[in-house]
């Protein structure tokens, strides 16, 4: 497992996802089980003491998870409240109890953070709690490839001219002006990056934007773009769950202060379209892991941003996904 993600936030689900029923998740390759009580959203190891059933295939009651396989009940900090074989008058034993883990909701998304429960160390998405904005959800989609190759492609804006002619660039207009990757905080920012897009945001209108990008976690970024009216922004955060080395599942939430008119449903369709075409290349990149030695590959200066990314994940030991 990999010690230092297991103490991030790690996104597991969009709130709205999550209803009645428990969902199930892979984070750093265990098994969680992610459910609504009225005390908010919890998480135990997906393993029920007993046998070893899958407690995401049971269901609530109440506030309490009950096992599929003989109906034992678990509460959100996983004590074990009822054992149906046995009599009620007998001691429930010590011991039959679920692994917690960290859990809650913000930003639209249910993190999981499986060393740790502090809320202050979530990623800022300062856009969601901004009235002006309308949020959008997008995803999550399955990739079969590593979590730091699905992060570095967001991050690359090279890219955007050749695997995404047409919508967010343009072959003739490829050429990156030079930028610097500054450290604010504990994030990593970059200048002002300009780049001529088809269609920037969906309106099917041509212009020159202006990208912000972000590292705010790991396998948490984000982007700003603003151009055609100064008043105009459009944010991007990418929450990348990785589920193994080779396995990630992406959480796109999209922000405008404008263009509000769009449906979720139409902003996710076009979102997808793009998605799709970054994933067919990510599954096929080799080697599968991020290499974190920059001997390895060759880099442009337009590719600072990755080069920044790979510092950081080296220099914080992230081990899943990179080599
Ligand atoms: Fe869960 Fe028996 S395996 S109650
Ligand atoms: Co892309």
């Amino acid at each position: 497992m990999d010690s230092v993600l297991a103490n991030q936030w790690l996104p597991v689900s969009f709130s709205k996802d999550l209803q009645k029923d428990p969902i199930s998740a892979v984070v750093l390759g265990e098994r969680v089980v992610v459910f609504r009580t009225a005390q908010g959203v919890k998480a135990l190891k997906d393993l029920c003491i007993h046998r070893g059933a899958a407690l995401s295939q049971g269901k609530m009651i109440g506030d309490e998870i009950m096992c599929p396989y003989h109906g034992w009940r678990y509460d959100g900090s996983g004590k074990c409240t009822a054992i149906p074989q046995q009599p009620a008058s007998r001691q429930i034993p010590p011991k039959a109890c679920a692994v917690p883990y960290g859990c809650t909701e913000a930003r639209g998304l249910v993190w999981v953070n499986l060393n740790g429960d502090d809320p202050a160390t979530l990623p800022p998405y300062i856009e969601y709690e901004d009235p002006d904005y309308k949020t959008f959800f997008c995803g999550p989609y399955q990739v079969h490839a590593s979590m730091p190759r699905v992060v570095e492609n967001f991050l690359d804006v090279g890219h955007l001219a050749f695997l995404h002619a047409g919508s967010l660039g343009d072959p003739a207009h490829s050429e990156i002006t030079d930028y610097a990757v500054h450290k604010v905080d504990s994030r990593l920012v970059t200048d002002t990056i300009s780049v001529f897009q088809p269609d920037p945001d969906g309106r099917g209108m041509a212009y020159l934007t202006d990208y912000v990008y972000e590292i705010l976690k790991p396998s948490v970024v984000r982007f700003k773009k603003t151009g055609k009216h100064p008043s105009e922004c459009y944010s991007m955060m990418l929450a990348v769950l990785p589920e193994g080395p080779v396995s990630s599942k992406a959480f796109i939430c999209g922000s405008m202060n404008y263009n509000k008119h769009v449906t979720n449903e139409e902003f996710a369709e076009r979102q997808s379209m793009i998605f799709n075409e970054d994933t067919s290349v990510l599954e096929n990149q080799r080697p599968e892991l991020l290499p974190l030695d920059l001997q390895e590959e060759l880099h442009l200066p337009a590719d600072r941003l990755s080069i920044a990314y790979r510092k950081m994940l080296k220099e914080m030991n992230v081990s899943i996904g990179t080599a």
